[in-house]
């Protein structure tokens, strides 16, 4: 199997046998597959492709400003790609595309004279748990017009699936659900059924820190009520977490990009529109409830422990305790931070004067109020004794719902959630 990464210094660290992001179980994946020979990192197309009967395109699909999104990396690889593709093979799409996307790239190939078959393969993983949620997946969804090449990618997975307790016990991941499903569709179906589980999943979190809000107004506790809303086995408990909203590197663009879908094709996406508009409020809300308990911001000083999108990641695109950080910074207060993988990702995206702190206890000295932004384990299990005499103030701002107030505030500290 070929890796074909373009960038120079990514190319360096895969070849060295490590990932160039933090993920769990990944590294000593690519080492093995480096020391045995399956894996072949290259920055060249021609070596690779051509040698190739299934091409996966797995690039970024950042988005645009006006939120749709950029397909730019998308059709320069299947630009690059349909130079050296070979009679049979078969191109495989996992980058999160829009609807429609699949057959402009057909439209492409046909123009440069390439047969190959053309898959919508949509991708489900989680950041944090890439190599669990790969080989523990609740379905693989593969769509085309070409029945047996459908058929193919699903065999792909399938031999997978037969490597999975070898797999599983190298990276040294947790086992999950057996019975996953293989399900062939149409094309567009394909593209759609990525974007409108993820449009789901985030609705549900906008839902839960919209009941959050008014949990607040009337004094009552958002997770007791989501722990039993999510206990009708037709809802679900799972992300119905309320807390500081959403972020990470797939639910804000492709909660745009769908919107985007809709206006372009005619149809007005309010669910989605309103999902988005909530979660981009919620930032804003927690700094407000700490403007309340504090008494202002300004001259205040205050840490942000958690700097990710989300804990078992170093990734921070559109993380919510970096838009926190630089609110507060911008209102006037002195903000220190920490993150046990983000920091270095986190420097370009906090704002000047922001302080990054080599442990919780930097962080947090001599601060009027914390806010617990991402549930990092060590975070989490930060003791309550240390908060309290660390910190000049008492307030502690759960951000993400994690901590027990009834614990917090045996140790004199005033706990503030979301909804609770
Ligand atoms: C998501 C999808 O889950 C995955 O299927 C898709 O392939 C990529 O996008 P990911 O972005 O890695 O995965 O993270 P996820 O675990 O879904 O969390 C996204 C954001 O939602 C995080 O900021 C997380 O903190 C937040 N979240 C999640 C909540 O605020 N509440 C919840 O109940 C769950």
């Amino acid at each position: 199997m070929y890796a074909v990464e373009p960038n120079p210094s990514r190319l360096e660290t895969i070849k060295a046998g490590r990932s160039f992001f933090f993920e769990e179980g990944l590294d000593v994946l690519i080492k093995s597959a480096l020391d045995n020979g399956s894996l072949i990192p290259t920055d060249s197309y021609a070596n690779s492709v051509k040698h190739s009967f299934a091409v996966f395109s797995c690039v970024g699909t950042p988005d645009n400003p006006d939120g749709s999104s950029n397909l730019e990396y998308v059709m320069s690889a299947a630009k690059q790609a349909a130079q050296y593709m070979q009679p049979g093979a078969i191109y495989i799409q996992k980058s999160t595309v829009p609807v429609g996307t699949g057959l402009q790239i057909i439209a492409i190939f046909d123009k440069l004279g390439v047969q190959a078959p053309y898959i919508s393969n949509p991708e489900f993983l989680r950041e944090g748990t890439a190599v669990h949620d790969t080989l523990y997946f609740d379905r693989i969804v593969a769509g085309g017009d070409d029945k047996d090449a459908v058929e193919t990618v699903l065999g792909i997975y399938q031999k997978l699936e037969e490597s999975r307790d070898k797999i599983t016990k190298l990276s040294g991941v947790s086992t999950g659900n057996k019975s996953g499903q293989y399900m062939a569709t149409s094309l567009n179906s394909a593209e759609l059924i990525k974007v409108a589980a993820n449009a789901f999943l985030a609705m549900k979190i906008s839902f839960a820190n919209s009941i959050a809000r008014l949990s607040d107004a009337v004094d009552a506790d958002i997770v007791e009520v989501m722990d039993a809303v999510g206990a009708d086995a037709r809802i679900g408990r799972s992300f119905l977490n309320a807390g500081r909203g959403y972020g990470g590197g797939c639910f804000p663009k492709d909660v745009s990009g769908l919107i985007a879908s809709g206006l372009k094709n005619g149809v007005e996406l309010e669910l989605i529109q309103a999902t988005q508009s909530l979660n981009d409020s919620m930032p804003g809300y927690i700094v407000k409830k700490l403007h309340t308990a504090l008494g202002g911001i300004k001259n205040k000083k205050i840490a942000i422990l958690g700097l990710a999108f989300k804990a078992g990641t170093s990734d921070v695109r559109r993380s919510p305790g970096v838009t926190i950080a630089n609110i507060l910074a911008q209102s006037g207060a002195t903000v220190t931070t920490y993150d046990p993988q983000a920091q270095e990702q986190a420097a370009e995206w906090l704002y000047e004067g922001i302080s990054q702190n080599f442990s919780i206890n930097d962080a947090l000295a001599g601060v009027d109020a914390v806010v617990i932004a991402t549930d990092w384990p060590e975070i989490l299990t930060y003791p309550p004794t240390l908060y309290a005499k660390t910190m000049k103030g008492a307030i502690l701002m759960d951000a993400v719902n994690a901590l027990s107030r009834h614990r917090m505030e045996s140790h004199n500290l005033t706990y503030i959630g979301v909804g609770r």
